[in-house]
């Protein structure tokens, strides 16, 4: 059996597990791909600590583009991150007639459509399971296990950096910055963690996830991302008092006139299983009008459960590297000629019940104003709790939830209930999923 050759790119955080996993589990790895998968070439800005990671057999360099122009070399793995060198790199492999295997989602959600179009007129593969969920298989969940179905929504816990900060600060009192040096500590934080932080992690993969399960091209520019960094530690206990969890979501879901393709902290009832993910943990909720709800859960980030997506695109690439590209499953799990133009909607379009806080003067008539003006905007309340004054002040917390509202009508309301007297400060608003199916 002759070996599928790899060359590395990158071997960091997920490079370093790949090749560990790879070498660890490599019969029973040879006995699925149906021949060897050897890492023959790795390529690090640190050559000593790639040298030490691989020994002696393995050929080892600073210059990754020596690699994807070495005619040995059939599969490229990059994993050094970024949308600058990795695209060139990328771009180089697919010319030069190699398949291509990337845990990259900054890439494919900013430069996705282009790297599809060069690898389908190439006849190769560019294969991304580790760029959403980590060592969760949902790309090929949704590509192929879903295939018989028309989905309808997808909602996920993508970014375990994120998930992890909102776990420890509400059931350890840790800090932010605290629990985000942890995150970082073990791996799971991007090289950039405003990444994490602000969204923008969690949108690229929303955004990868939406172009598969609705065959629609690759929009990130056009994603609702908001991340965690101004949430506030009081909506939590309120969201817990109420029932509610507040999560970070990425959230796709098929409207008639188009996709609501969006990231932000979320509001879901603690009773649903997906409220209850935990740490770094991710989980990918899928609503198809086959099949009904499916729920996908595992580690989202870190070195091995990484490299476990990674090994799984590789056997893949090898099975199928003979294979007429043709027959081949299609990047976007519709075929590229099939690709719909559904628009991805404006947030304004985007429908949800919301939550909102506002700081109301306690006196008579308040409460009466606020809920004339959702009342006038056809905005109804579902629950509400009003908080007594603390000891000298003479305003308190109001929180209302909504049931679902168009976002323009909410935002007219957060206007004027902000411009009444009684009203101090800005209203509190965090979107609200029910995500019961
Ligand atoms: P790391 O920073 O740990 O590893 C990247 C490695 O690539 C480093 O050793 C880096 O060297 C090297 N490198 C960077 N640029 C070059 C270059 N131009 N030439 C040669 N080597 C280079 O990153 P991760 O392993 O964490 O992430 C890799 C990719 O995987 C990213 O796209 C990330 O988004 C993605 N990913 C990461 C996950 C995780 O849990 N960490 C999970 C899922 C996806 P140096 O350190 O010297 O810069
Ligand atoms: N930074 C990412 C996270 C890594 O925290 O989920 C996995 O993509």
């Amino acid at each position: 059996m002759k070996p599928i050759n790899v060359g590395l790119l990158g071997i960091g955080t997920v490079g370093g597990g790949t090749h560990a996993v790879l070498t660890r589990n490599q019969e029973e790895i040879t006995r699925r791909a149906g021949r060897p998968i050897q890492i023959v070439a790795v390529a690090d800005r640190n050559v000593e600590r790639a040298r030490e990671l691989v020994g002696a057999d393995v050929t080892v360099t600073d210059d990754a583009f020596s690699l994807v122009k070495d005619p040995n070399i059939d599969i490229i793995v990059e994993l050094i991150g970024g949308y600058t060198t990795a695209l060139d790199l990328v771009m180089m492999a697919i010319e030069n007639g190699k398949h291509v295997v990337t845990a990259n989602k900054a890439l494919l959600a900013v430069h996705g459509n282009e790297i599809f179009a060069a690898a389908q007129r190439k006849g190769v593969m560019v294969a991304f399971e580790a760029a959403v969920a980590g060592g969760i298989p949902i790309i090929k969940a949704l590509r192929e296990g879903l295939s018989a179905n028309r989905i309808q929504w997808l909602a996920g816990i993508i970014n375990g950096t994120t998930n992890f900060i909102l776990s420890e600060m509400r059931d350890k009192g840790l800090s932010f910055e605290t629990v985000l040096k942890e995150a970082q500590r073990l791996g799971y934080a991007e090289a950039d963690p405003t990444f994490d932080i602000e969204g923008i992690d969690a949108a690229h993969k929303a955004t990868l996830m939406a172009s598969i399960a609705f065959g629609i091209p690759v929009q990130f520019d056009k994603a609702h991302v908001e991340g965690i960094s101004s949430l506030d530690a009081i909506d939590i206990k309120y969201a817990e008092q109420l029932g509610y969890r507040i999560k970070l979501l990425g959230i796709a879901k098929r409207q008639v006139n188009g996709v609501e393709l969006r990231v932000h902290p979320t509001l879901i009832p603690t009773k649903r299983l997906i409220a209850n993910v935990e740490g770094a943990m991710n989980a990918v909720l899928v609503q198809g009008d086959a099949v009904g709800a499916t729920l996908y859960y595992g580690k989202g980030a870190g070195a091995e459960p990484t490299a476990s997506a990674v090994i799984a695109d590789l056997v893949d690439v090898t099975r199928l590297a003979t294979a007429d590209p043709q027959n081949r499953v299609p990047h976007l799990a519709f075929q590229p000629d099939q690709l719909s133009d559904l628009p991805i909607l404006p947030l304004e379009e985007v429908e949800t019940a919301c939550y909102l806080r506002l700081r109301a003067l306690d006196k008579p008539g308040v409460l009466a104003d606020v809920t004339r003006i959702l009342a006038d905007l056809n905005i109804s309340i579902e629950a509400m709790i009003q908080n007594e004054p603390a000891e000298g002040e003479d305003h308190a917390d109001v929180v209302l939830l909504t049931h679902v509202a168009r976002e323009k009508d909410i935002n007219a309301a957060i206007h004027k209930i902000e411009a009444l007297q009684s009203i101090h400060g800005k209203v509190t608003r965090i979107r609200m999923e029910a995500l019961n199916g």
